[in-house]
């Protein structure tokens, strides 16, 4: 790309009212933020003195470019912060968890029933050889178990790496490999539009090339149950059932891992970003209570699932170290009817919703008459994550679902970052567009190759300057490609997308840099579906881009050249789909796929996929100098 461009700003404006910035934790946006530039260390010190530590730490912060620890020496356990805490300081018998199911089910969990669960689950899996420092693979659909199975984790100093539900079995294979995960906790079946999902079908395909899973855990939901394999599979209620009941939380160093979680490169596999366990849980119980502004009284739904970032940071571990009530649905957001989640909200009286542009722009596709139909005044503040909320969107749930009432919170993070590093805390203006400023206790900034920040107007690389607490530690097994997020603009953590900044420190994110497509909210690396493609027997090469998708925000585009004696045709087409479907997941599937003679290359051999783009979208190719003949 150009060195820096210009980009037209958006100049709307939304005041909030001024009682909600009054009533809010953190009243005044500038003075926190000049407080947090002031003295750093003491800012999250004084977080983190709010949350129970089994020993105190010596030194806030250790900083060896580019290695951090935090909370030096400090020992805690996080699932005793998201449990006892709360079961001892009375929060008992408030609802942390209530699960709604796609059949209409409901299920409640008080905060002393989830530490019941929690407890009895962590005594299954010690029982199954599970300890501390040892890896395990949640692939569970939206059920109160996949957060039990986390948080059971947690408290055994287990590492858990969760894996989305909706990923196929070449992608759960391959992140069960990396993490080298003894055991693995699933579900025989997922309920989607009144679908069954076969996740066992798919566990048993990945396992025939896990060599290091020793035991499955099946929870059963189908009746009649299926019958287990008792060579290598146990039932998640019987191992609860048999468990005994009281279960001490390991006293964990603050650095030692607490989780991995896979995430997109821009090339190559898959990375394991590393979490270790004090700073995360101080950068995300400092955000969940601040960024939403967290009430006692509240009820906070956060429609994303515990298999992306977003639910590990803003299901789990922030909203329950708070000690809020967490709402969580199985299903999606339009069925039966696309005033499902409408519906939810005013029968559970959900006070902060949290969503992704895209199924935002999907409800404003059915129409402002679905929300129009339910009680929504419960709601007070309204969360987006994941791409940009485009300015039509963010009015449109500003108004249809926020009544005009609700401060909008756009928050900009990764699961790199594991916590919000940019948003409009409540009660400051809002511009359509900005995800705002960034949150007292991140210095983000937009600068040129060099690092040199950018004037307002001129679009840079978004970049963070100094550590923060729930930054990642590592990529799991590759600390190089960890090396890389810091030496690629000197001084810097590279983000790797692109923004701009207004005259008042807005911050607009336009959209990655690198080859990652970010599909209804989700990061899909080019090279893997490239290489799922590939990997079937007609085809020779294929490069994949994306394109700009009114509710997706962008799909994906594949060109493929065919090895000899394939035919191409709709036949070939509908093939390739379920390939990928079956390799990686629905969500990584191509919209399109158009087969080519040849794929443009450089005369290194590399693929140009900027060519295929701006072929695609009419646009100027730039320089293609290197383009061979
Ligand atoms: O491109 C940015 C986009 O999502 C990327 C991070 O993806 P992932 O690690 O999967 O985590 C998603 C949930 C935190 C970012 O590099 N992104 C995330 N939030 C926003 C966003 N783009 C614009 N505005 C946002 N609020």
């Amino acid at each position: 790309m150009a060195e820096t461009f210009a980009v037209k700003l958006e100049e709307r404006c939304y005041y909030p009212d001024p009682r909600c910035k009054a009533a809010a934790w953190t009243p005044d946006y500038t003075r926190a933020y000049s407080e947090f530039l002031h003295d750093p260390d003491g800012f999250w010190d004084q977080v983190a003195r709010e949350l129970d530590w089994f020993e105190p730490w010596d030194r806030v912060k250790e900083w060896n470019y580019p290695y951090a620890k935090w909370f030096v020496n400090g020992r805690l356990n996080i699932a005793y912060n998201c449990l006892d805490r709360h079961v001892t300081g009375g929060r008992r018998d408030k609802p942390a968890i209530i699960w709604h199911a796609e059949s209409g089910e409901q299920q409640v969990l008080t905060y002393e029933a989830l530490h019941h669960e929690v407890m009895r689950f962590a005594n299954g899996l010690s029982s199954l050889g599970v300890g501390k420092g040892e890896r395990v693979c949640i692939y569970m659909p939206l059920v109160p178990e996949q957060i039990v199975a986390m948080l059971a984790c947690a408290r055994l100093g287990a590492v858990h790496s969760v894996v989305f539900g909706g990923f196929g079995a070449d992608a759960l294979a391959m992140r069960i490999n990396d993490a080298d995960a003894k055991v693995l906790v699933t579900a025989d079946v997922g309920y989607r539009r009144g679908k069954t999902i076969p996740l066992r079908e798919i566990v048993n395909d990945a396992l025939t090339r896990t060599p290091c899973v020793e035991k499955t855990v099946v929870l059963r939901r189908e009746i009649p149950a299926a019958d287990l394999d008792p060579a290598r599979e146990v039932d998640y209620a019987e191992l609860v059932a048999r468990a005994a009941p009281d279960c001490p939380a390991v006293s964990m160093d603050s650095e030692d891992p607490l989780f991995i979680l896979y995430t997109s490169g821009s090339t190559g596999a898959p990375k394991g970003i590393v979490h270790t366990c004090g700073g995360y849980m101080v950068g995300t119980y400092y955000t969940a209570r601040h960024d939403f502004d967290i009430k006692e009284t509240d009820v906070l739904w956060c429609t994303a699932d515990p298999g992306w970032i977003t639910g590990h940071s803003y299901i789990v571990y922030g909203p329950l170290a708070v000690g809020t009530t967490v709402v969580i649905a199985e299903g999606t957001p339009d069925y039966p009817d696309p005033g499902a989640y409408w519906q939810l909200v005013q029968d559970l009286g959900v006070t902060i919703f949290y969503t992704a542009p895209t199924a935002i722009r999907m409800f404003m596709r059915y129409g402002a008459e679905w929300p129009a139909k339910y009680d929504l005044s419960s709601l007070r503040v309204l969360g987006s994550v994941g791409e940009p909320l485009n300015p039509e969107a963010f009015e449109w749930y500003y108004h249809a679902i926020g009544g005009g009432r609700c401060p909008i919170v756009d928050t900009w993070w990764q699961t790199e970052t594991g916590m919000h590093m940019i948003t409009t805390m409540i009660g400051e203006p809002m511009r359509p567009g900005f995800a705002g400023k960034p949150i007292p206790g991140a210095v983000v900034d937009v600068v040129d190759r060099r690092g040199n920040p950018v004037p307002p107007g001129t679009g840079g690389f978004l970049v963070i300057k100094e550590p923060w607490p729930s930054m990642l530690r590592t990529v799991h097994g590759n600390d190089e490609r960890y090396r890389t997020y810091w030496n690629t603009i000197p001084g810097c953590y590279t983000a790797g997308d692109l923004a701009v900044k207004d005259e008042e420190g807005y911050i607009m994110v336009l959209g990655r840099a690198d080859d990652l497509i970010v599909v209804a909210g989700h990061n899909i690396g080019t090279a893997e579906v490239e290489s799922a493609l590939v990997s079937h027997e007609a085809v020779a090469e294929a490069a994949v881009i994306g394109k700009p998708d009114a509710l997706k925000g962008n799909v994906i585009k594949a060109f493929v050249t065919l090895r000899v004696g394939a035919t191409p045709g709709d036949g070939l087409v509908d093939e390739l789909t379920r390939h990928v479907k079956k390799s990686l997941g629905p969500v990584a599937v191509p919209a399109e796929i158009e087969f080519m003679d040849r794929l443009p290359k450089t005369r290194s051999g590399k693929i140009m996929r900027r060519v295929l783009k701006a072929r695609e979208l009419g646009m100027d190719p730039g320089d293609i100098s290197t383009l061979e003949e």
